[in-house]
């Protein structure tokens, strides 16, 4: 496959693809026919939601955030989020897209800064939900796939912002 960095293939393009559809559909179905605001979390998740959004008949606006954790090292810091194009959520319906929920720092995060826009309804959807390392009860709206406790990428995921426009998601080797 030429890719000699990756162990394994955990989700073919084939399965990222039909799953991302269903996604949709599950999506469209307890929303509606109304206008939502699409929320991607950069940088991993615009892959993905740029497959999603294609996939629903809904009105759509975009806006991007950007997360970064100010800690000491030690610790994880306090979030903080940039947000890129539409600003004002308030009585919005906002779907939060992310790529994948770890730790769920991440995304618990996000979902309580947003929520202090005033949101109609604030819902979230992860392609992967990886439960084994969760520090933060967060759960959200829309799961893709739930995976393993390995270190993937692909699909936008990276490692040192490498592998983001891999088709599949594999599992990277040890020394890649
Ligand atoms: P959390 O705050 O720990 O839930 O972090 C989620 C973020 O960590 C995601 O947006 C990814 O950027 C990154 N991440 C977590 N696990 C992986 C992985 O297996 N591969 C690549 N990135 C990951
Ligand atoms: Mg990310």
């Amino acid at each position: 496959m030429g890719h000699e960095d990756i162990e394994s293939v955990l989700l073919t393009e084939a399965e990222i693809k039909a799953r991302v559809r269903e996604l949709a559909g599950e999506i469209a179905e307890s929303h509606g026919d109304g206008e939502l605001v699409a929320v991607g979390v950069l940088t991993g998740a615009f892959v993905f939601l740029a497959d999603l959004v294609r996939h629903l008949r809904n009105p759509v606006r975009f806006t991007f955030v950007k997360a970064d954790s100010y800690g000491d090292g030690t610790r994880p810091g306090e979030l903080r989020l940039t947000m890129m194009g539409e600003q004002d959520l308030r009585d919005r319906d906002v779907l939060v897209v992310e790529d994948i929920l770890d730790t769920g720092r991440t995304l618990a995060g996000i979902l309580a800064i947003l929520r202090e826009k005033g949101p109609r309804t604030l819902r979230s959807v992860v392609l992967l939900d990886k439960p084994a390392r969760r520090e933060v009860e967060v759960q959200a709206d829309f799961t893709g796939f739930t995976v393993p406790d390995r270190f993937i990428v692909g699909y936008g995921l990276d490692h040192a912002q490498r592998y983001r426009n891999l088709p599949f998601i594999g599992v990277l080797g040890v020394g890649g």
